[in-house]
């Protein structure tokens, strides 16, 4: 199911991403502050569970996060999702998915993968700016599913209707959390209007 969030705060912030005059170091900044908001909104389902505490005053029955959750960036872009994300959620563990997208025929290829033990029983938010064909995604959906992963979500800033339409068929236990939903791919299979290369833009590659 897809969810795209809309948020005056995430909307502005996207609108500078945007813009082709934004240089690496705000380009960073603000994928990392919208990457804390959409935490904030994807994990007002999260399960909890009873606790019983004493503060200073009496012991009381109060609730807490039931499950650990896992963080997974598709590398390169996706880890510029993680500290906005860390430093709403610190208890998180980063598993990493190292894929990328051969220019000329989009198929992504896998060059890493690590992950915590714990994966099967945690809640899993794979991240990565960018949805387009939906193809490196659903490659890093099967790598955690085939790691035991049963609760998962995809989050991404901006998507193609081509590639949440992949990912809906591929997997459709999935939700997927945007920001935006653009208008479609181009002949290179760039997001249109989008905001360009999201890794080099992170990294000042180009
Ligand atoms: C980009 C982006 C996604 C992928 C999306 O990564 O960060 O991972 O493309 O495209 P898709 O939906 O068509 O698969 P890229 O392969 O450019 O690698 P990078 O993050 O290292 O720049
Ligand atoms: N990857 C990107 O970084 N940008 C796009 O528009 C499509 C794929």
């Amino acid at each position: 199911m897809l969810h795209v969030l809309k948020h005056p705060l995430i909307t502005h912030k996207l609108t500078q991403m945007r813009k082709k005059q934004t240089g690496t170091k705000d380009f960073r900044q603000n994928l990392d502050e919208i990457a804390g908001l959409m935490a904030y909104e994807i994990t007002r389902d999260l399960p909890i569970q009873k606790v019983q505490i004493e503060t200073p005053v009496q012991v009381c029955d109060t609730y807490e996060l039931e499950k650990e959750i896992i963080l997974v960036p598709i590398l390169r872009a996706g880890l510029g999702m993680v500290n906005g994300i860390c430093n709403l959620i610190p208890t998180v563990k980063v598993a990493h998915v190292g894929l990328y997208r051969d220019e000329e025929t989009l198929e992504p290829h896998v060059y890493f993968e690590k992950y915590p033990k714990s994966i099967k029983d945690s809640i899993v938010m794979i991240v990565d700016p960018m949805l387009a064909t939906g193809g490196s995604a659903n490659v890093a959906i099967d790598m955690v599913k085939k790691q035991g992963a049963k609760s998962i979500r995809l989050v991404c800033l901006v998507g193609a209707p081509q590639g949440v339409a992949n990912v809906e068929k591929e997997h459709p236990d999935i939700d997927i959390y945007l920001a935006a939903l653009d208008e479609k791919l181009n002949e290179k299979g760039y997001i249109v209007p989008g905001l360009g290369d999201a890794g080099d833009r992170i990294f000042g590659t180009k």
